[in-house]
């Protein structure tokens, strides 16, 4: 196959998740990436990643085709449109710049080129894109891996990429042809023959399904400051908060999305992980570093629809207020709200 068959991916943000991705997608031969970085821009442009990988092995100084610290604005840069833009980052859409403002530059206008792949969790992710993109297909990524950027380029992934691609449903374009893409896509990442990639079309419920770890385990183990591990021993911990909030989701994906979780999935989803590997969630690493949390698609949007359905959910209420409060306290802390002085 030659050079000019190859598939051109932006990913956008090459972080733990990111940065496998676009290591996995240059490997596979099929694909010419650009990578968009932001605060590792500097060590991984001056030295390249360097991952220990539980899939690829010691890689050193390894390098994209393309490095850059800005999205390209196709437009004025005169850039061809790329065929798929990987989105990479956390999604938080209570902080701008929102992921549609970030990504629009390099979207051709009225995109029907390029195709998105949103390798993001959570719950309706996808409705931004399709207002203000209507004509763009919309992929999603469901990803379970076990990977940490410990210091800037630096990536140990001790836990297999496995990843879900399904596309989104769209109200204008073909079933058959959103197919067609989430199966392209799925060839291009799985050339390097390294990781599990498949096509999983039933994305609703993949989704639901990630909840019952993100929308319960992810938020209680923050609020609490209790790994995965640990709040499995603290007193009380598992039948007054985790086991509620994931019976809430399960009901509500059934309610809400007409998905049936597999019988036992609460008991799994806590077993996941062995006890003594005191696990992190990421909402939790990301208030331990000081960052703002993902709890808008991770437990608000759950509750949203849940709502809407007439579903009971009083501890995702809870938990969802509590969440909201704690991310105000971050945007104290970095100066996005101020609190009124004394006259
Ligand atoms: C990209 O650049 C063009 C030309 O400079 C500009 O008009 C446009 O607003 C930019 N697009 C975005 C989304 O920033
Ligand atoms: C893009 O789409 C809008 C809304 O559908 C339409 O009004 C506009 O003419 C289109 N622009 C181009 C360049 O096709």
């Amino acid at each position: 196959m030659t050079s000019t068959n190859k598939k051109s991916v932006l990913v956008i943000g090459g972080g733990a998740v990111g940065a496998i991705a676009a290591l996995n997608l240059d490997l596979g031969g099929l694909a010419v990436v650009t990578l968009v970085l932001r605060s590792n821009y500097e060590a991984v442009n001056k030295s390249g990643y360097d991952f220990e990988s539980c899939d690829h092995g010691t890689v050193n100084a390894w390098k994209p085709s393309v490095v850059r610290n800005t999205i390209p604005n196709i437009t004025r840069e005169s850039l061809p449109p790329y065929d798929y833009v990987l989105l990479a980052t956390k999604n938080i859409p209570d902080i701008p710049p929102t992921v549609v403002d970030l990504i629009a530059p390099a979207l051709p206008k009225n995109n029907t080129h390029t195709t998105l792949v949103l390798l993001q969790n959570g719950l309706n992710i996808e409705k931004p894109f399709l207002t203000s993109h209507p004509d763009t297909p919309v992929l999603s990524g469901v990803s379970l891996i076990g990977s940490a950027e410990i210091s800037p380029g630096q990536i140990i992934h001790d836990e297999p990429d496995k990843l879900f691609i399904g596309a989104f449903p769209h109200p204008s374009i073909p079933s058959t042809t959103l197919s067609a893409l989430a199966q392209n896509f799925v060839a291009i990442y799985s050339a390097a023959h390294k990781t599990q990639c498949t096509h999983s079309p039933n994305v609703l419920h993949d989704r639901w399904k990630k909840l019952v770890y993100n929308a319960c385990l992810n938020p209680i183990c923050a609020l609490t400051g209790l790994d995965t591990g640990r709040i499995r021993l603290a007193d009380g911990a598992l039948e007054a908060l985790v086991k509620p909030a994931m019976r809430e989701i399960v009901e509500a994906a059934k309610v809400c999305a007409g998905v049936e979780l597999e019988q036992g999935i609460v008991q799994w989803t806590i077993d996941m992980d062995p006890l003594e590997s005191y696990l992190k969630p990421s909402m939790q690493q990301d208030l331990e570093k000081g960052n703002f949390i993902e709890f808008e698609n991770l437990l608000g949007e759950p509750l949203r629809e849940g709502r809407r359905a007439g579903v009971s959910m009083p501890t995702l209420e809870v938990l969802y207020g509590l969440a909201r409060a704690v991310q105000w306290r971050s945007k104290e802390a970095r100066g996005v709200v101020g609190v009124p002085r004394r006259q």
